[in-house]
């Protein structure tokens, strides 16, 4: 893949981001609607698509983690964002987003405002991860709608039903495990009474 000049926007800049390691940042009040910046990449087709992923899962299971850039296109393409020339990969995701992914009539995927962003604000979409190691993707994006994992929105009620039951099963282990010890110290109580 030859090398392009990195992504540029005149709305946004790179900084440091309280979320995670770098982030993009609005220069200036950004109004609703407006294509910010072009996510750009490689485009391929599901094939290949398919490797790479598969290649990122492997990393992932031997490292803990990987990043993935890679977008849905249409039926037939996918786009991998993998570059360091793609600036727009640097922005983060959240929970309660300012931006999404368009894709245009050419393919083009453009990060859009989905509402009026105020001068300084860090840039966001959700990241549309599946499910599927839920737990490898924590979310820190500090939103007061955060569900505490990188997941697309439609799986919401799914993780949070995920997320309740675990909890629940946590509640119960720790309140056997109470029980225990205090039987246990009951019973060394009475052993030196
Ligand atoms: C595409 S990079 C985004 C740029 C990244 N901040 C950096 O400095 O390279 C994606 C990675 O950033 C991190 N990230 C993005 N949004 C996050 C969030 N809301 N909470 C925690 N980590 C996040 C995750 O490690 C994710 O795999
Ligand atoms: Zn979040």
């Amino acid at each position: 893949m030859e090398e392009l000049s990195p992504s540029k926007s005149d709305w946004t800049e790179v900084r440091g981001s309280e979320v995670h390691g770098r982030g993009m940042f609005a220069v200036k009040d950004i109004p609703e609607g407006e294509h910010i910046i072009e996510y750009l990449g490689e485009r391929i087709d599901k094939e290949e698509s398919d490797r790479r992923g598969n290649a990122l899962y492997d990393v992932s299971q031997e490292t803990g983690g990987a990043q993935v850039y890679l977008f849905t296109l249409d039926e037939s393409w996918d786009l991998d964002g993998n570059f360091e020339w793609n600036t727009a990969r640097l922005v983060n995701h959240s929970c309660e987003s300012n931006c999404e992914a368009q894709i245009d009539d050419e393919l083009r995927i453009w990060l859009t405002a989905v509402r009026d962003i105020k001068c300084d604000e860090e840039l966001s979409f959700n990241y549309g991860f599946g499910i599927d190691d839920y737990e490898k993707h924590p979310c820190l994006c500090g939103s007061r709608k955060c569900v505490g994992y990188i997941v697309t929105e439609e799986c919401w009620p799914e993780l949070r039903r995920i997320i309740k039951k675990k909890k629940a099963k946590e509640e119960r282990k720790a309140a056997k495990e109470k029980a225990r010890k205090r039987k246990k110290e009951e019973k060394r109580k009475k052993k030196f009474s």
